[in-house]
């Protein structure tokens, strides 16, 4: 060993000595030791030398859900004031094809009536349900008719929006029409006769082939309708070249027997009446 050589470990000693007699020093000394040879779940919390892996995980977990959730609560504000604030038409999309009405009111054609209240309906046949006047009336006009030999039979009366609905879309979705095409022969929702209940379809029971056909004109039932009807307060709604520019409708007859349903069919009846 060299003097010099000597001196340098003669201070590492007393270095080490010194470092070594210092208990915080000696302690913290132990605690690295028993840190690198002990796991960490055994040391008590207090004397660990470095948080544990989950200690140190969590508050990152922590934040990233709370950022999170705070994303998910501005998306769920952003969506629903977005929402409150669309237009919505509260129609369906088929409905939404349909143009504006007329300036008289009318739709492609067709004035708008009102539903029936469900109290002033009754079922005349089975599934079909009129107005009571027009009820009595058609009842009345029936009986007569079958004392002549002609069979009338009632092929719709009443109906409701939902039907009326599904009439003028599904047909026309199914016939690939548009909507100036199926009001020819169908009125919109809102928009037929048969909402009042004071609307009739009549078929001639000895030829249903004519059901509903242009040709039912050809049957005995219309002939005797032609001639007996008004007696009834009945009128042929849609003749050939009406003026609202419909289909001939042999078949679909209407009450105006009151003053009720003589208002509802008064612009129809004012538009007609030339006829
Ligand atoms: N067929 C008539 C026009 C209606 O649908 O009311
Ligand atoms: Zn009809």
């Amino acid at each position: 060993m060299t003097p010099c050589h000597g001196q340098a470990v003669a201070e590492r000693l007393q270095e080490e000595r010194s470092w070594g007699n210092n208990p915080g020093i000696r302690r913290w000394a132990q605690d690295v030791a028993k840190a690198t040879t002990t796991p960490l779940d055994e040391i008590p919390v207090a004397r660990r030398l470095t948080p544990s892996i989950r200690q140190q995980q969590q508050p990152g977990l922590l934040t990233l859900l709370i950022l999170l959730a705070s994303a998910m609560v501005v998306g769920m504000v952003i969506f629903l004031r977005s929402t409150q604030h669309m237009p919505t038409t509260g129609l369906d999309p088929l409905t939404e094809l349909m143009p504006p009405p007329e300036a008289d009111g009318r739709l492609l054609g067709h004035f708008s009536y009102p539903i029936a209240h469900e109290t002033d309906l009754v079922e005349v046949v089975p599934g079909h349900r009129l107005h009571g006047d027009a009820a009595a009336a058609f009842l009345a006009m029936q009986r007569d008719a079958a004392e002549d030999g002609v069979q009338l039979r009632l092929l719709s009366a009443f109906r409701d929006q939902e039907t009326q609905h599904n009439l003028f879309f599904s047909v026309m979705v199914e016939r690939g029409q548009r909507p100036v095409e199926r009001a020819k022969v169908s009125a919109p929702p809102s928009y037929s006769e048969h909402h009042t209940g004071y609307a009739l379809d009549l078929g001639d029971a000895r030829r249903p082939e004519l059901d509903l056909e242009a040709a039912f004109d050809q049957s005995a039932a219309f002939t005797w309708l032609q001639q007996h009807a008004a007696r009834y307060h009945f009128r042929l709604s849609f003749p050939a070249n009406n003026r609202q520019g419909l289909a001939y409708e042999p078949w679909h007859w209407r009450w105006e027997g009151s003053s009720h349903a003589l208002e509802l069919f008064e612009q129809a009846h004012r538009l007609n009446a030339a006829i």
